[in-house]
């Protein structure tokens, strides 16, 4: 069954194999994003439309969940563990996708992201030591340097009409700093959508190997690319190669957060050794779930992914046009990657508090607060949101924004 995305019909063009354009309804999954319950406990109704929490309200790729229904039919749901197969699908994808050469023996498997940035900075700090991250960031990096007893140091992006670049005088300033241990760079950045180029990679990675700095990167969104280059920090120099922890996972790409998997990439043989040495005492597996996904994701997913990346592209333009029409006073650029637009408010001069306000309880939408990602003030008057969802939805969320906005 071949479908079409009502805006290529409206261009008149592109045949979608699979139908982005459907809604589900996930109010019966166990889901963070869409249970009525939470969203009357955080929003006082159970209506709001969520659009924040970044995961998708499309399917997964026809492959997986086939793989996931063929393991559960089996019917034993012991250990798994990180097989043969299960760390060929990772290498042979970071070949085919980002043209970056890993061995099997340098993957390590975390039923997650947040954690292996959480043993990085255990492993590579001291309480009181400090951790550059470049806000506005994926806010539980702040979280996990403070709940850990570490000091943010913040390097602030900067930004030129809408487009977020690096201050690298102010990396190195910080990374100068000798209780200045480690770093976590995202990559593409979340929420601005950078695709960070190879000589941006480059930068950061000289002045942290010059300064001792550990650096984490961040790749969980490096399969979301819309309009952008993705360089997989795997392909820089072998010097920079050697001293950093990578960071990946099918859960964006493949909508498969629930199932916690990640990937955890580090070609040094010796950091390799200090993270398995600090995982150990978890014995951490693969879910059965989870290794069944991750293998028929990466095996058998890319062509569902590259008409997700279609239906993505169209919904960031979609969302353009919608602002130009109905709301030209928000600023917003398409991201070069990941499903999250950064809105820029601030010509409506509402404070913070107003401005979540607006969002939460008279637009009913529920993005997610730009504050959290830039707590110094470099969020403030943003919101982002998740368009990883059937136009409908999108439109239903614009149009309940647009129409607030009118009355104000
Ligand atoms: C940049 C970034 N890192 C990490 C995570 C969380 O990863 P995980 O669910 O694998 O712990 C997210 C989730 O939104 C994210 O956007």
């Amino acid at each position: 069954m071949y479908y079409i995305t009502r805006q290529k019909k409206r261009e008149g063009c592109v045949t979608m194999k699979y139908n982005f354009d459907r809604p589900i309804d996930r109010t019966r999954e166990i889901s963070i994003k869409w249970s009525p319950q939470l969203r009357r406990q955080m929003f006082g109704a159970g209506d709001v439309i969520p659009m924040g929490i970044a995961d998708m309200d499309f399917e997964t790729a026809p492959a997986v969940a086939q793989a996931i229904q063929r393991r559960a039919e089996h019917r034993t749901y012991g250990y798994a563990y990180p097989s043969p197969e299960y760390l060929q699908a990772c290498v042979d994808w970071q070949k085919r996708r980002n043209g970056w050469d890993i061995r099997p023996d340098w993957i390590l498997y975390t039923p997650g992201v947040n954690m292996a940035l959480v043993c990085g900075i255990e492993l590579y700090t001291q309480p009181g030591d400090r951790v550059i991250v470049q806000s506005p960031v994926y806010y539980p990096y702040y979280d996990y340097i403070r709940r850990t007893g570490r000091e943010v140091a913040f390097n602030p992006l900067v930004e030129r009409e809408g487009r977020y670049e690096m201050d690298f005088d102010g990396l190195e300033h910080l990374a100068k700093d000798p209780r200045t241990k480690f770093m976590i760079l995202c990559s593409p950045h979340n929420p601005v959508g950078r695709c960070w180029t190879r000589q941006e990679l480059e930068r950061v990675g000289r002045i942290c190997l010059e300064h001792g700095v550990m650096l984490a990167v961040d790749e969980i969104h490096g399969d979301l690319i819309l309009n952008g280059q993705f360089v997989a920090y795997g392909t820089l120099e072998e010097e920079l190669v050697q001293r950093c922890i990578i960071c990946t996972s099918p859960s964006k790409t493949f909508n498969l957060a629930g199932l916690l998997v990640s990937d955890i990439i580090i070609p040094n043989d010796q950091i390799r050794a200090d993270f398995q040495e600090k995982l150990a005492p978890y014995y951490l597996w693969p879910g059965s779930f989870g290794a069944a996904a991750q293998i028929a994701a990466y095996e058998q997913g890319e062509d569902w992914l590259e008409q997700l990346l279609a239906y993505l592209r169209g919904n960031a333009q979609y969302i353009g046009e919608f602002i130009a029409e109905r709301m030209p006073r928000v600023k917003y650029r398409p991201p070069e990657a990941t499903y999250l637009a950064w809105l820029d408010f601030r010509d409506y001069g509402m404070d913070r508090e107003q401005l979540w306000d607006f969002m939460c309880h008279k637009a009913w939408v529920a993005t997610d607060d730009g504050p959290k990602f830039g707590p110094n003030g470099e969020g403030d008057g943003f919101q982002r949101l998740n368009f990883a969802c059937p136009r409908q939805q999108l439109t239903k969320a614009l149009e309940r924004i647009a129409q607030v906005l009118d009355r104000l």
